[in-house]
């Protein structure tokens, strides 16, 4: 059984200038304990994907059904087991970390001494552990990063969506994310469903790619099989290969990480 599974999933936005076909039709099948990467240039309806796989928005049209429950009928059930790591994070400046940690427990309605007890855990598994105290707007792009994915995994999602969790960080950060995202793959059994430009990090982090481009699912496969199917050999580049399908390289951050 997937525990993602889309069919036709579509977003047309309505603004002044007219209709914007954010995402034309999705259809995307994940396993449990996959970890997907889409990929695509900007603009190409990665972010607005993931928002309306975690109910944030709802689709205009197609029909999902997200770890066993219907998207459109079954929002709550969705988001009970869905966690998700937005674009550009969303902690507030003036808290501290174990603060912010302890308040998102409570949202997610565990006790005070549950929530305690969470962030106890979180922070040891986010290696936020020395941090707890310190204010959130003294940490660093990488330390911050890891509080807004412990505050997607307060509940123990069993799927987690994370919407370029790197873009930004220095190189050492990136890899320990993505070490950390393996771990709760390997560990929890987590399925998770990130979005890259970073081509070097879809290829070494995603079992299975989905490139999405102009909001339609262009091609799909394991890093290999896509570099043989559209760029000759297993061991072309992914660059080749991402320029094969869409006639284009991912974004101009694909080579230059941006400062934090
Ligand atoms: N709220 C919105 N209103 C109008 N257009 C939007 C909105 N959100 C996204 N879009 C448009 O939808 C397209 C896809 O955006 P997005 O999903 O953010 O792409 P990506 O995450 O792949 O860069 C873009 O053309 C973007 O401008
Ligand atoms: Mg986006």
């Amino acid at each position: 059984m997937p525990i993602i599974s889309t069919s036709g999933l579509a977003r047309t936005f309505t603004t002044k200038t007219g209709p914007v076909n954010a995402v034309r039709s999705v259809d995307l099948t994940v396993a449990p304990g996959e970890i997907v990467g889409l990929l695509g240039p900007n603009g190409a309806g990665k972010t607005t994907t993931l928002r309306m796989l975690t109910t944030l928005l709802s689709p205009t049209g197609g029909a999902a059904t997200v770890a066993g429950h219907d998207l459109i009928s079954d929002p709550a059930g969705v988001r009970e087991k869905c966690g998700y790591v937005a674009q550009s994070g969303g902690v507030d400046p003036h808290v501290t970390v174990r603060e912010e940690l302890v308040t998102q427990g409570r949202l997610h309605r565990l006790s005070r001494a549950a929530a305690i007890t969470r962030t106890a855990e979180l922070a040891a598994r986010l290696g936020l552990g020395d941090l707890l105290d310190r204010r959130t707007s003294a940490l660093s792009g990488g330390q911050r990063r890891r509080l807004d994915i412990a505050m997607g995994l307060t509940h123990r999602p069993p799927l987690l969506f994370l919407d370029e969790p790197t873009t930004g960080l220095d190189p050492g950060s990136r890899e320990d994310l993505w070490d950390l995202v393996r771990g709760l793959r390997d560990d929890f059994g987590t399925t998770v469903v990130l979005t890259t430009h970073y081509l070097d990090e879809a290829d070494a982090l995603a079992d299975r790619l989905v490139v999405v481009d102009q909001g339609l699912v262009v091609a799909e496969g394991a890093p290999a099989a896509l570099k043989a199917e559209h760029a000759g050999s297993p061991d072309a580049s992914l660059h080749d290969t991402f320029l094969a399908i869409t006639g284009r390289t991912p974004a101009a951050a694909d080579t230059a990480p941006l400062a934090v």
